[in-house]
């Protein structure tokens, strides 16, 4: 008898995880593999940054803050979110937690009841279903297509829509596609969504900064204004400015949706670490020529992977338009061979073969809800990304 509650029988582990566990599992028997599966930034978090962190923990910021957050950190989001995007929110309309992720976790367990549907654009951020179904609720998976530029239309979202939807995820740019909203992409499903007064919407705009080819970014609660009592825009300091240590995500949304979940969050953690709280004050208010590099070094490893992987015979490549990932189409690999005489029956397979034989490791698309792909994170060197290219080609023209 297993003394773990049934809940967790439907929940999966993160899939980029398990895939850097396996690189990791196979450097230790001595294999050189080259891990391209967990998603965050390889640059070091911000001088000036690291320095308030200092400043702060000398100067006795030490003890417990309040819930949602100190006064300090909430009025630097709201300043934020004016400055950056154009949102009108004051320091009491915003939350922060220990990640966006928890950020995520503490909405639904807020709002979840048994058989509440959220629906999933695929290709989507892994731990999206995943908190939904440990929350009791039920992920409805809306595959967007690449024809769609792995978009949600509003023909799609109409479909998904029933009396139960609680809430509509997006993600832009989206982990693991890349792809971004116009404004009047969401203008166009902010009409959809104005005729369902059921339905929340949590848009995930942590990649935010990470946007190529001279693209400027909407926000969901700017395009959509109207609905902004049923919003929950979500960011954080993790990917924008190498923090993905510092554990701080922030939101802001409805009053009763973010007193609810800082009950949560003050019965579960008590509040986000003070120190990166002080941190995050500097990361927001401070100098931000270091996104601005960090942009432009992502924008230059999205040009070199591009090009590499669509040099490949049997891959595919739509160029990602943001955010830090590939997520490479193995469609034509599908059914055929390996050397060892493997057939490749899916994504699983043909990232399984990478990581054995190409000494890559990535994750399926299966574990985005949208097959057949595999992502690689190209948040590493481009001396990295060549030499996995490289190793990629190598193994791909092997297939049979
Ligand atoms: C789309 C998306 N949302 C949220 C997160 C988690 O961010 P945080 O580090 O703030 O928890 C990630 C991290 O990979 C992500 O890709």
């Amino acid at each position: 008898m297993s003394y773990i509650a049934s809940r967790l029988s439907v929940v999966k582990p993160s899939a980029s995880m398990a895939a850097s566990q396996a690189a990791k599992a196979l450097r230790a028997k001595g294999v050189d593999v080259i891990d391209l599966g967990l998603g965050e930034p390889d640059f070091p978090t911000p001088h000036h940054i690291v320095d308030a962190a200092h400043f702060a923990a000398k100067a006795g910021q030490t003890l417990y803050t309040a819930a949602a957050g100190t006064v300090e950190v909430r009025e630097a989001v709201a300043g934020k979110f004016r400055r950056e995007n154009g949102l009108d929110y004051t320091a009491d309309d915003v939350v922060v937690a220990n990640g966006a992720k928890q950020i995520i976790f503490n909405a639904l367990m807020a709002t979840l009841e048994a058989g509440d549907e959220a629906i999933l654009p695929a290709p989507y951020f892994v731990s999206y279903p995943e908190m939904v179904k440990l929350l009791g609720g039920t992920p409805v998976v809306v595959e967007c297509p690449e024809t769609t530029g792995f978009r949600l239309t509003p023909a799609l979202l109409e479909k998904a829509i029933t009396p139960r939807t609680k809430w509509l995820f997006l993600n832009m740019p989206g982990n693991p596609s890349g792809a971004v909203y116009s404004q009047s992409d969401l203008k166009a499903l902010g009409a959809v969504l104005a005729k369902h007064p059921q339905v929340l919407i949590l848009s995930d705009e942590i990649y935010e900064h990470i946007l190529f080819d001279g693209r400027a970014f909407v926000s969901f609660g700017k395009a959509c204004p109207e609905l902004k009592d049923r919003t929950l825009i979500v960011n954080g300091v993790s990917k924008s400015y190498a923090m993905t240590g510092w554990r701080v995500g922030y939101a802001a949304g409805p009053a009763p949706l973010l007193k609810a979940m800082s009950t949560i969050q003050s019965q579960s953690c008590t509040s986000v670490c003070s120190i990166a709280q002080a941190a995050t004050v500097a990361a927001l208010n401070g100098p931000q020529d270091e996104v601005a590099r960090f942009r432009q070094a992502f924008e230059a490893r999205r040009d070199l992977v591009v090009d590499g992987i669509r040099k490949i015979n049997g891959l595919t490549l739509s160029p990602p338009e943001g955010a830090f990932y590939a997520y490479i189409g193995c469609a034509s690999l599908i059914g055929r061979k390996t050397p060892k005489g493997v057939v490749l029956e899916d994504d699983a397979a043909v990232a399984n073969y990478l990581l054995n034989e190409g000494r890559v490791a990535s994750v399926p698309g299966v574990a985005y809800g949208l097959s057949p792909y595999f992502r690689i994170s190209t948040a590493t060197s481009e001396e990295v990304l060549t030499e996995a290219i490289a190793r990629i080609n190598a193994a791909v023209a092997q297939v049979e």
